[in-house]
């Protein structure tokens, strides 16, 4: 396995592959690594001649500078499962190889990056836009793997590909959780030991409420997930929106959207949680609350 830190120089390596009609799989990371990761490494390899994992840290995307300070920081443990995991090359470049120049193109996605996570986070899609679109560019992959934990992200760099027009498959991968439930996320190791045992109560409280469709409107279990993640005095949730898969717009019945997924933020302490869950439409008993 090859860690590389320039961008010309992957590209020039990438060249070669392809040369020998490799197909080249791409999976873009932040780092601090975590079997959620592994997991899209491992499909990676399996589904490619060649595999590329970036590990960056990527300032744009980070509207909190505090978040940004603290992200965790692992390279050569990262490094070390990686190549456990078969992967070919490591692109971990600095923040000058990737922002030689301030980059300041501005997108345009419509409502997928204004909802939720773009209305809580402002600027944050127009940053991973901005990186991924140039991880993209260095990377040149057949196929990119993202997961469904960051559900939004998946809808916007969908989005991305089909306005840039760029040659890639997007391939969504399921969320990896915990043996209590928790999603894993690199922000899971700055809970402390309290918290750590209360955050299962958010995946748990999602799971419950897809039982309550039959009887809930969809306000209903929204208040549900709400209320009872809220009464534990360690949680604090952002918001929670039942929407429809691909068009993120709010579900008002169930009976709106065939595809409905509900996206929930939590403030754990300090720490900022996400997850989500889907809501299967066939089993509800009476479609129309
Ligand atoms: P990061 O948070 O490091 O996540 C990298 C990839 O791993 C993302 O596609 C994310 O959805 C996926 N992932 C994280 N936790 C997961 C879990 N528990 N199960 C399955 N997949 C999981 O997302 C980013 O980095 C950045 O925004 C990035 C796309 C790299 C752009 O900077």
């Amino acid at each position: 396995m090859k860690v590389i830190q320039s961008a010309a120089l992957l590209r020039e390596s990438l060249q070669k592959e392809r040369q020998y009609n490799r197909q080249i799989g791409f999976v873009p990371t932040m780092g601090a690594l975590h079997d959620g990761h592994i997991n899209l490494a491992d499909r990676c390899v399996s589904e490619n001649d060649i595999s590329v994992v970036s590990i960056f840290v990527n300032p744009t995307q980070f509207n909190d500078k505090r978040d940004l300070d603290t992200y965790p920081r692992t390279l050569d443990t990262d490094c070390a499962l990686l190549e456990r995991a078969g992967c070919d090359y490591v692109f971990a470049p600095s923040v000058e190889e990737m922002y030689p120049v301030p980059d300041t193109r501005v997108f345009d996605f419509g409502r997928v990056s204004q909802v939720m996570e773009g209305a809580a986070r402002p600027g944050h899609f127009n940053g991973v836009a901005q990186i991924v679109s140039k991880l993209f560019a260095a990377v040149e992959p057949i196929n990119a793997y993202f997961g469904e934990k960051d559900f939004q992200q998946i809808a916007v760099v969908r989005e991305l590909v089909k306005q840039l027009k760029l040659p890639v498959v997007i391939r969504s991968c399921p969320t990896l959780r915990e043996a209590d439930g928790l999603a894993m996320s690199s922000r899971n190791t700055r809970l402390n030991v309290e918290q750590r045992r209360k955050a299962p109560l958010i995946a748990r409280t999602l799971k419950e409420s897809t039982g309550l469709t039959a009887a809930k409107s969809v306000q209903e279990v929204i208040n549900y997930v709400v209320d009872t993640v809220n009464s534990d005095p360690v949680m604090r949730v952002e918001y929670y929106e039942i929407v429809d898969e691909a068009t993120l717009k709010p579900v008002h019945r169930w009976s709106d959207s065939d595809h409905i997924v509900g996206c929930i933020t939590v403030f754990c302490g300090e720490v900022r949680l996400i997850d989500n869950i889907r809501y299967d439409n066939k089993t509800y008993a009476n479609r129309n609350t």
